[in-house]
């Protein structure tokens, strides 16, 4: 069996530090915020190379909060991808936000700055590109028509702990960056995590008082907050792995290069990634028309796999709402019929990949 995802083998490489640091906090008693929350921070803000970092209970409100202390709100639109998890869409609609969706760029998964523009109206507010997969969206581009329409750029960066545009880091391009420690993340807590990153110093204030009841002297609540909170183990937890997500990171595009080579020229389409950009490959996606048929020959040989995302936003039940149809944005549909997503993971074995390109090498000559 090769699981998509291995979290006992990271575990097992580092538990003598984690359990110390866990039973640290145990010991200390501060299960909620605390010194091991803001030592967290101070290490992962400037890995991001981003002023501020905010720990917060998940990815989904630091997205939340990101809008929120951007000012987005009731009648505004927020332009995304349909092509991401639910959350970052999810999270526009908190707000009372509208979503406006934009096609993807098939070469690269991410959002395609050509087609912002038209979707702009007088009521977006916003643009939220996701790095998905681990790869960065085309920022420049995305940033310049922002500054010239006024837009707050809020990055969705829960899959692109480390990832590099141009040399900056996800999370300090955008006004706003948003992470998520969900355990499988490239960086994962034991349990729910995020983070929101900003080199602005009022959002930074404004999100602190609004993860903790929107009060910055205890039961003084000035604004309408809520608890989301980052909890002190997660603190912990995630502090111990600052110390290997650089090592982590370069193992898996160690293995992403393995993957580019042993499967190049093979009936599967691989991800291209331009030298300028650091992939941090939280996923390696493979594309297939017959991805159905591939997924099931790999389970029945054991190989564990993946799909990021099968239904696109803009078609699921849930934001009906929204009235599209299929063929809205047809470089989402069309991806989201045919990703693969192989296993990665930085303990991936040299041995187990080989057992992956030869089940994938013979399927594509049946
Ligand atoms: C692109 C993206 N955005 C947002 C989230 C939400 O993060 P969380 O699950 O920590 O709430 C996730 C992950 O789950 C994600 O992959």
């Amino acid at each position: 069996m090769i699981p998509f995802v291995d979290l006992k083998a990271q575990y097992h490489s580092i538990k003598p530090e984690i359990d110390a640091a866990v039973i640290g906090v145990l010991e200390s008693t501060q299960f909620v915020l605390g010194s091991a929350v803001l030592a967290f921070e101070q290490a992962f803000a400037p890995y991001c190379q981003a002023e501020h970092a905010i720990g917060v209970s998940n990815g989904t409100s630091a997205l939340h909060l990101a809008l929120l202390s951007a000012g987005v709100g009731r009648g505004d639109e927020v332009i995304t991808t349909p092509f991401t998890f639910i959350a970052s869409v999810s999270a526009i609609d908190y707000t009372g936000a509208r979503p406006v969706f934009v096609d993807i760029d098939p070469a690269s998964f991410t959002i395609d700055p050509a087609k912002i523009e038209a979707a702009i109206t007088p009521r977006t507010k916003a643009i939220l590109p996701v790095h998905l997969y681990g790869r960065s969206a085309d920022m420049d581009p995305i940033l310049e028509i922002a500054r010239r329409h006024n837009l707050v750029v809020i990055e969705d960066a829960a899959q692109a702990h480390g990832a590099e545009y141009k040399g900056r880091r996800a999370g300090s391009m955008g006004d706003l960056g948003c992470f998520s420690f969900y355990p499988g993340k490239n960086l994962g807590a034991y349990g729910e995590g995020g983070a929101v990153t900003t080199n602005n110093p009022e959002y930074a204030r404004k999100l602190r008082i609004l993860r903790d009841w929107g009060a910055e002297r205890r039961y003084h609540h000035d604004l309408k907050g809520f608890n989301y909170r980052l909890e002190g183990i997660q603190g912990a937890v995630l502090g111990v792995k600052m110390k290997y997500i650089e090592g982590w990171t370069e193992s898996r595009r160690t293995h992403a290069v393995r993957y580019d080579e042993l499967l190049a020229g093979s009936a599967y389409d691989l991800p291209i990634t331009p030298s300028q950009l650091r992939h941090v490959y939280h996923v390696y996606a493979i594309r297939h028309p017959r991805r159905d048929a591939l997924q099931a020959f790999l389970t029945e040989r054991g190989i564990g796999t993946n799909i990021h995302y099968p239904i696109p936003v803009h078609l699921q039940r849930c934001f009906a709402e929204l009235e599209h149809k299929v063929g809205d944005f047809p470089h989402a549909e069309r991806a989201a019929n045919e990703v693969l997503s192989l296993p990665m993971y930085p303990e991936f074995q040299p041995q187990q990949q080989d057992q992956v390109i030869t089940a994938l090498h013979e399927w594509a000559q049946q």
